[in-house]
């Protein structure tokens, strides 16, 4: 067993699959020379033992410093930091938060649909009570979320000094997944107004946001991230907002490598908190040949390739749909991140038309109910371009829609 992958038994190894939200094994191989260079740079160092040392609480300055400067420029705002914190990627990131900031039984208000395993995390680790928000083809859909905030306000926890807000917004609002939408910038303000008023803490997946496919030419820039538009200088700013980002989706998961932009009063509670002060930065060694890579410009080349590539297999996966689809459906072509949408005829349930898929064409899919809080969206599915080449991209679309006509012929 040397990935995470390996479960599959030996019969469900034929299967090609959508399913993956992961760089496709060329890429990580791209990815690994990259570490490989950065790595022997950072060897020839004097000081190179010292990566082996407990790391520095929010991570050395070296690499918050390389950080904040390649992600201010490809997020065209600026990142400083003082706001980083050096996380084992973003699942680490959120476990951190979750269970620093919150305890069983608070409140957690999530999209719906959103990360199925987000939504373990928080139901099952945190044990916190989920409230799915309706999202639109843009996201959350703000008003709505107002009104669940006003319902479900006698449920929500007394601040306390080191939990001081009282629920959980958890949300994916930059090439979310599934679904690939972006929240307007309209909406991200109206959102700031509403957490700060409900004294709610807005805790932002961004992984996919360096992942962006529109511009003039790569490295196309990122939207702007909701933390942006909870703007430090305003009165009322109180820091309401984290984003969580990685280098999983970028380079490889393997690395466990990411980062926390959090304000200032959440700093506070990480880093005096038993969890960093034990173990001191979370990724230290990792962290420090980063920096190297970073300074060394090889990020932001392999940015420009794999938005290259990834825009291509966007192409191939939506001209494919077009193609093939046995029936009308609907899907928006997102601007970034790994993921497709779909939304099928409500006859068709996904869970069922999964079997069909895995049995019968040796395809597979996300099942569109495993993203809904409330079990509902049965009649959806989530395709991911991001694991396959474009042969197997359009191969699979193709089987997918025989196994799709072969259910609706059945009925
Ligand atoms: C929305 C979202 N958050 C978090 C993760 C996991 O990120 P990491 O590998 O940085 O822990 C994923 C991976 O699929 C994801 O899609």
């Amino acid at each position: 067993m040397t990935t995470l992958f390996d479960y599959l038994s030996e019969s469900r190894k034929s299967i090609i699959s959508l399913l993956i939200g992961t760089p496709s094994v060329d890429l990580l191989h791209k990815a690994g020379q990259l570490m490989q260079k950065a790595s022997e740079e950072y060897h020839k160092e004097e000081s190179f033992a010292d990566a082996l040392q407990y790391g520095p609480k929010s991570g050395t300055l070296v690499f918050r410093k390389e950080l904040a400067k390649f992600l201010s420029e490809q997020y065209g705002s600026p990142v400083a930091c003082e706001d980083l914190l050096v996380n084992a990627g973003a699942s680490q990131g959120f476990h951190c938060i979750g269970s620093l900031l919150f305890q069983s039984g608070d409140l957690a208000f999530v999209e719906e649909p959103t990360y199925f395993i987000g939504l373990t995390a928080i139901e099952r680790d945190f044990g916190m009570n989920v409230i799915g928000i309706p999202t639109d083809e843009n996201g959350i859909v703000v008003d709505e979320l107002e009104k669940l905030f006003v319902q479900h306000g006698n449920q929500m926890r007394s601040a306390t000094e080191r939990k001081p807000f009282s629920a959980l917004l958890y949300c994916i609002p930059t090439f979310n997944n599934p679904t690939g939408s972006v929240l307007p910038a309209e909406r991200c303000k109206k959102l700031i107004k509403l957490v700060r008023k409900y004294n709610v803490l807005a805790v932002c997946d961004d992984v996919y946001n360096l992942l962006s496919y529109t511009g003039d030419k790569p490295p196309f820039l990122s939207p702007p991230r909701l933390f942006t538009f909870d703007d430090k200088t305003e009165p009322d700013y109180k820091g309401n907002v984290i984003s969580n980002g990685s280098f999983s989706k970028l380079l490889g998961p393997g690395l466990r490598l990411g980062w926390l932009e959090v304000p200032e009063r959440v700093h506070q509670i990480l880093e005096t908190s038993g969890y960093v002060r034990s173990g001191g930065c979370f990724n230290h060694y990792t962290s420090c040949i980063m920096a190297k890579a970073l300074q060394l410009n090889l990020v932001k080349e392999h940015l420009v390739f794999v938005q290259q590539i990834y825009s291509k297999r966007l192409d191939t996966l939506c001209s494919s749909l077009e193609k093939y689809m046995p029936c009308p459906f609907s899907y928006r072509k997102p601007s970034g991140g790994f993921f497709v949408w779909i939304v099928l005829p409500l006859e068709v349930d996904c869970d069922k038309l999964y079997d069909v898929c895995v049995e019968k064409y040796n395809v597979e899919f996300n099942k569109g109910s495993g993203f809904s809080a409330k079990g509902q969206l049965k009649n959806c599915m989530r395709l991911s371009f991001s694991f396959q080449d474009d042969d197997a991209i359009e191969d699979c679309v193709k089987k997918i829609s025989l196994a799709i006509k072969e259910v609706l012929d059945a009925k």
